[in-house]
C-alpha cells in the first residue's frame, strides 16, 4: 500500500514508517519539522535500506497538501501531526486548536476528493479524562480534558467520527495511546524533545547524561502503590507495530476505537528505579508538588487490540529503559 504518514519524521511517526516499511509498504511523509529533525528521515533509511518519499511544509497549507494528494496514489493515511505539548497548549490555545484541527479538517477533506478510504489516527488515552475506573476500555465514559492539547485530541476524535458518519465507505480508526516510550534498538531514533521535556521518561534521560540536574517527582500522595503518579508506558516500537495491523486490518467501513497500551502500571518511582538497575546509571529525584492536571492512575485493559488487531505489547519496562539509554548515548556521542 502507499501510505501517508503526516507527522512521519517525529518520535512516534518515525517509528512507525520503518515498521509500515519493514511490512513492505510504500511511504509518503509530510512533516514541517516543528518538533522533528532532518536527520530522522536519513536514519528510517539507515535502518530500512528504503526511502521514503519526502515532503516539507505544515499541512494547514492546503495547496501543497493537495499537490502530494495528486501526485500520488494514496491509499491510507496515518495522521499523527499535531502540536503535542501540553504546557505550551494552555499558554498558546489559538495556535493548538488551530493546528490541531484544521490539519485534521484538511486531511478529511483531502480523502473525500482523493477517495481515500482508510484513515488511523494517533489519539491518546487522555481523551478519557480522570477515569471513574482502571483499566481503561474502549467502551469507557469519555471525561473532561484539562488543556487544550487533550481537548484538540477529543475534537479531532469527533470530527473523524463525524466524518466517518457523513462518508460512509470510510475506515476510520482512533487509536488511543497510552505512555510511549523508548526507542528503537538501532539507537538511531526516539524522543529528543526541544527544550526541557515535559514528560517523564524524557526528562529522565537528561538527568543521567546529566543535561539537567535533578527530576522533579510531581507528588507522592496519590492513592497509589508508592504515592507516585500510575501510567502505563508502551515500548514505541510495539505502539508502530500496533498501527501497521491497525492500517492493514481496520478497512471496514466504520470508527473503530482501539486502545495500545500494555495493561500494566507502573509508578514513576519504579520507573526510575528500573531506569537505575538496568542501566547502572544514577537518577536524581526529588519530589515537588502535584502537578496541575494529572491523574493518579490510568491503564488501559489492551484486550481489544488482542482479538481484532492479534496486538500484543511484547516488550518490557527493562527493554523502554535499555532502549531509551541507548538512544541517549548516541545522541551524546553526536553531538
Ligand atoms: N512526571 C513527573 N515528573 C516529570 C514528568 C512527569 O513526576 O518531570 C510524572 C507525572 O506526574 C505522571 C507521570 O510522570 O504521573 C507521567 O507523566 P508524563 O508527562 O510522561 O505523561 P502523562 O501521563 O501526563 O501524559 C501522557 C502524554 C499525553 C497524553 C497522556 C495520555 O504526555 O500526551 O499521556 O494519558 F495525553
Amino acid at each position: 500500500m502507499n501510505i501517508l504518514v503526516t507527522g512521519g519524521a517525529g518520535y512516534i511517526g518515525s517509528h512507525i514508517c520503518v515498521e509500515l516499511i519493514e511490512a513492505g509498504h510504500n511511504v509518503i511523509v509530510i512533516d514541517d519539522f516543528s518538533n522533528s529533525k532532518p536527520e530522522v528521515l536519513g536514519y528510517i533509511r539507515d535502518i530500512t535500506g528504503r526511502d521514503v518519499k519526502f515532503y516539507e511544509f505544515n499541512i494547514l497549507d492546503e495547496e501543497k497538501t493537495e499537490r502530494v494528494f495528486q501526485e500520488n496514489q494514496i491509499d491510507s493515511i496515518i495522521h499523527c501531526a499535531a502540536f503535542k505539548a501540553v504546557g505550551e497548549s494552555v499558554i498558546k490555545p489559538i495556535e493548538y486548536y488551530t493546528n490541531n484541527l484544521t490539519t485534521t479538517l484538511i486531511m478529511t477533506k483531502m480523502m473525500r476528493d482523493y477517495h481515500v478510504k482508510n484513515i488511523v489516527f494517533s489519539s491518546s488515552a487522555t481523551v478519557y479524562g480522570d477515569p471513574e475506573t482502571v483499566p481503561l476500555t474502549e467502551e469507557s465514559r469519555l471525561g473532561e480534558t484539562t488543556n487544550p492539547y487533550g481537548t484538540s485530541k477529543a475534537m479531532m476524535e469527533r470530527i473523524l467520527t463525524d466524518v466517518q458518519h457523513a462518508y460512509k465507505d470510510m475506515s476510520v480508526t482512533l487509536l488511543r495511546y497510552f505512555n510511549p516510550i523508548g526507542a528503537h534498538a538501532s539507537g538511531l531514533i526516539g524522543e529528543d524533545p526541544k527544550g526541557i521535556p515535559n514528560n517523564l521518561m524524557p526528562y529522565i534521560m537528561k538527568v543521567a547524561t546529566g543535561e539537567l540536574p535533578c527530576l522533579g517527582v510531581f507528588g507522592d500522595d496519590y492513592d497509589t502503590s508508592d504515592g507516585t503518579g500510575v501510567r502505563d508506558y508502551i515500548h514505541v516500537v510495539d505502539l508502530a507495530k500496533g498501527h501497521v495491523l491497525a492500517i492493514e486490518k481496520y478497512t471496514e467501513p466504520g470508527v473503530h476505537i482501539c486502545n495500545l497500551g500494555t495493561g500494566k502500571g507502573y509508578s514513576v518511582l519504579e520507573i526510575v528505579k528500573t531506569f537505575e538497575k538496568v542501566n547502572g546509571v544514577k537518577v536524581n529525584y526529588e519530589i515537588k508538588a502535584r502537578r496541575p492536571g494529572d491523574i493518579a492512575t490510568c491503564y488501559a485493559d489492551p484486550t481489544r487490540a488482542k482479538q481484532q488487531l492479534g496486538w500484543v505489547a511484547e516488550k518490557t519496562l527493562d527493554d523502554m529503559c535499555r532502549d531509551t539509554w541507548n538512544f541517549a548515548k548516541k545522541q551524546t556521542c553526536d553531538k
